[in-house]
């Protein structure tokens, strides 16, 4: 089956990776030139102050974790309490994920992907993971049979994403409620004290999914 043919994302704007520069200072992460890193893959976008990425990575020592958070404070505290630990399953980095990802991952390279608790972006929806052109690129970045789990308070957002995940990304997903006695992170927590109800969106990159970008790596990167 020519699996492109069926895709409505191909007649999305395209994303346009190359117009996008090198977050500041930008190295590649020593664990992604390990010719040796046999170990699954896994990116966290938004971590906050670490709460699920330091959890993550203490409970799956067979996988790295890659967690990105693009705001200063947050980043400083996730990486105070990260340099207290000894994990060298994870790499905290400080950046804006979208410049960051196009310029470090792989095609077809991630194992799952995580976005907990997103900014709701409810005034400027086009800012959604989901809604954005970039959304096409991250799915080229995920091996088939990959996970990307989403989570969030809001049921607008949820919603929102529910139906692009069918319609626009044609993924396989499964949508929940976060169970009460769920703390991954440390907005999960503050909502369920507050009684309010989370849902997260589990999606699948299924076998044979095309994007326009599944051959595109930046130059001289990898
Ligand atoms: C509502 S907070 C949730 C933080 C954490 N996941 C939690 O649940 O406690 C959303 C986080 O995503 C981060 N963020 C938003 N857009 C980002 C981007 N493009 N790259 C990296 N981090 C981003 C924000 O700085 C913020 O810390």
């Amino acid at each position: 089956m020519n699996h492109q043919n069926n895709l409505s994302h191909n007649h999305l704007r395209a994303f346009q990776p190359e117009k996008l520069t090198p977050p500041r200072k930008f190295t590649i992460p020593e664990a992604l030139q390990r010719e040796t890193l046999k170990q699954p893959l896994i990116l966290e976008i938004g971590a906050g102050k670490g709460k699920h990425a330091l959890s993550f990575a203490t409970e799956n020592p067979d996988k790295h974790l890659i967690a990105i958070e693009r705001t200063r404070n947050k980043f400083e505290a996730f990486h105070r309490l990260f340099t207290q630990q000894s994990l060298d399953n994870l790499t905290p980095v400080h950046a804006d994920a979208i410049a960051w990802v196009v310029h470090a991952i792989a095609p077809n390279s991630l194992a799952g992907i995580y976005i907990l608790y997103p900014n709701p972006e409810q005034h400027n929806p086009n800012q959604q993971w989901l809604n954005m052109p970039f959304f096409e690129f991250l799915l080229s970045r995920l091996q088939p049979e990959g996970k990307i789990i989403l989570a969030t308070n809001i049921e607008a957002y949820i919603d929102n994403a529910e139906q692009q995940a069918a319609k626009v990304w044609q993924l396989p997903y499964s949508r929940n409620v976060v169970a009460n006695d769920s703390d991954r992170t440390h907005f999960e927590v503050k909502y369920l004290a507050r009684n309010e109800r989370c849902w997260q969106l589990t999606m699948t990159k299924p076998e044979g999914y095309l994007t326009r970008f599944d051959h595109w790596q930046m130059i001289d990167t990898f």
